[in-house]
């Protein structure tokens, strides 16, 4: 792994962790998308689940609420997001839930032992995009059902369109967008490239309307470690800038933006 490579993915998860708190209140979409995603996976047996990029736990909520699994692994390189993780889940005491603080494409699990693993707004995240598709793969049984939400090519343009124009240029944060998403075909070619048998992968664009400062705050806590290492003063003042000029390109309804999300389900062969 290159060293810049390295530093971007270890920003992210220390990111994560410094949000982690506020994680919850600011992306209910996540919340409803994690629950969409776990409506979606085909009915089944399914007692042994792998969560990759756990987070505060959405994810493993919506899957142990419909398929009472005995037993749950949960993965994510972000301390204070486990720490959320492990407050949410205190009181648990019908499954057996393990905790592993780890990188996808590093984590120390059991190959071949899993029914389900699911990955809800994480993957976008992954910088080795073929890599994680492998090591979740890696995991399965064969038979079992892999489910993935990741943020969708397309979504965020009129964002993109405003920092672009926001000076100085903050280029990594424009090419993370582009280094994120992803579109169905692409997903399709990580998820075979994997060994897997896709079932369904689609995308969904939705056009929200919000204030201008919740959506300030979704994208400080998505993404505010995209802003980069500068001094807090000229964050504020980037910031500033951003702020006033989704206020002046918004409507009465607020700031519109287009969000795509895209999901994929596949199964192991055999
Ligand atoms: C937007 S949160 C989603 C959390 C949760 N799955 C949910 O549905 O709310 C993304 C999570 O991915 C984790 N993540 C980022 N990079 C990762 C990586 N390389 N491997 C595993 N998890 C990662 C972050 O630490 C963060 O907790």
């Amino acid at each position: 792994m290159s060293d810049h490579i390295h530093r971007s993915h270890v920003r992210v998860s220390s990111g994560f962790s410094e949000i982690a708190s506020d994680y919850d209140d600011a992306v209910r979409f996540n919340v409803e998308g994690a629950q969409r995603l776990v409506t979606s996976i085909p009915p089944g047996e399914y007692d042994r689940i792998l969560d990759v990029g756990c987070g505060t736990g959405f994810s493993t909520r919506a899957a142990i609420d419909r398929f009472s699994p005995s037993h749950v692994t949960a993965v994510d390189p972000a301390e204070g997001m486990l720490e959320q993780f492990r407050a949410r889940f205190a009181d648990t005491t019908d499954v057996q839930i393990d905790i592993v603080k780890a990188d996808v494409e590093s984590m120390p699990v059991p190959e071949a032992s899993y029914d389900l693993v699911i990955s809800s707004m994480a993957y976008h995240w992954f910088p080795h995009k073929w890599e994680a598709a492998k090591a979740m793969a890696r995991a399965m049984k064969p038979g079992a059902v892999v489910a993935i939400l990741m943020s969708g090519r397309g979504g965020e343009q009129a964002y993109r369109d405003v920092i672009s124009n926001i000076e100085p240029i903050n280029y990594r944060w424009l090419g993370a967008f582009d280094g994120n998403l992803r579109n169905c075909e692409e997903m399709d070619d990580y998820l075979t490239g994997a060994g897997l048998e896709p079932i369904d992968v689609w995308m969904e664009t939705r056009t929200r309307y919000v204030p201008v400062e919740a959506y300030m705050e979704r994208m400080r806590v998505v993404a505010g470690h995209m802003i980069g290492d500068q001094s807090e003063a000229d964050v504020a003042d980037y910031v500033a800038k951003i702020e006033a000029e989704l206020r002046r390109r918004s409507g009465p309804r607020g700031w519109r933006y287009e969000f795509a999300k895209l999901f994929a389900l596949a199964r192991k062969p055999g």
